[in-house]
């Protein structure tokens, strides 16, 4: 008998110390003064920013965070701002029960989750970060404003969580230069980390809004890895013609029957301009609808 209660007593203490929950915090001020004592005590902090609807890539993030960390900080907000009007704000997923429970699996430390009218106290703000340059190509034609969303709420985040590293993925890739430009124009201190992408056994990259695919979509959409693929291995055979590679990608595209295409762009993976001829090392990127779903991809190629 005591011993049973005794085995109990162990199995509870694990089942505790798996679902460990990380602190949610609302409140900007708050959030701020958590994360002021953890780095006047001595521990480093690093940061997660997500829209929440997580899968294994942004825990992926939040790993390399917990390993790098003495503290990590996640954060859940749909931002409005970074939503063009006749996008999908208003259906984008919001899984904040899971989100959390993926997160305490992690040990995440803390997870900030405001609700819009907390990041944005009036509804036109005066201030914004307009990002030039690196923003203002592909997903900044196809998007417009979509990146001074995306810089501005960053910003914020980063003063709100004033983190020691923050952590980003290469799946969203333009978006990474954005950020790493505007901390370097910005003079903010806190170092960028940008994880691999993490993509389906098949090839496709996880994403949020692969929820929005039908079976039937799935499918078709692994077209975006497929053609990535494609422009890889003709890459690694000499192929350095820009055309020819984004060709390449396109027919895999189309025969998957992936469209509308927005772009299939090789440039150059620090500043996005266009060459004619790939160096050594290229990016190639992809933005097009599968279904009524927007879907991005990049791969290096070298
Ligand atoms: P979200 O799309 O939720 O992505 C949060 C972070 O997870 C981003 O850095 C993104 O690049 C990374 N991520 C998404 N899919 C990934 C994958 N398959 N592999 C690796 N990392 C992946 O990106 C945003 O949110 C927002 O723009 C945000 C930065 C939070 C600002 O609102």
């Amino acid at each position: 008998m005591a011993g049973e209660r005794v085995a109990k007593g162990e199995r509870m203490a694990v089942e505790t110390a798996a679902a460990a929950q990380p602190l949610v915090v609302t409140r900007i001020a708050d959030a701020r003064a958590w994360v002021e004592r953890e780095r006047r005590a001595g521990r480093t902090v690093g940061l997660v920013p997500t829209m929440g609807a997580l899968h294994a890539g942004h825990a992926s993030l939040a790993e390399r965070a917990r390993r790098e960390c003495d503290r990590v900080v996640a954060t859940v907000f749909v931002n409005p701002t970074q939503f063009g009007p006749h996008e999908d704000f208003q259906r984008y997923p919001r899984t904040f029960a899971a989100d959390v429970a993926l997160l305490a699996a992690i040990g995440v430390d803390m997870v900030f989750a405001p609700e819009a009218d907390e990041m944005y106290r009036s509804s036109t703000a005066a201030t914004s970060v307009l990002p030039a340059g690196v923003a203002a190509t592909l997903e900044g034609e196809c998007r417009p404003g979509h990146f001074a969303g995306v810089a501005t709420v960053v910003l914020k985040l980063f003063h709100i969580v004033p983190a020691d590293t923050a952590y980003f993925g290469a799946k969203d890739y333009q978006q990474t230069l954005v950020v790493r430009r505007m901390v370097a124009d910005l003079d903010m201190p806190i170092r960028i980390e940008v994880c691999p992408t993490i993509r389906e056994p098949d090839g496709l990259a996880l994403s949020s809004r692969n929820r929005y695919l039908s079976s039937e979509e799935r499918g078709r959409a692994l077209g975006l890895s497929r053609g990535l693929a494609a422009a890889q291995r003709a890459f690694t055979q000499g192929e350095r013609v820009a055309a020819t590679l984004e060709r390449l990608a396109r027919a895999e595209l189309e025969s998957a029957g992936v469209g509308p295409i927005d772009y299939v762009a090789l440039a150059d993976p620090e500043t996005l301009d266009r060459p004619e001829q790939a160096g050594d090392r290229a990016v190639l990127l992809i933005a097009a609808r599968v279904g009524g779903t927007r879907l991005i991809d990049n791969r290096i190629l070298e």
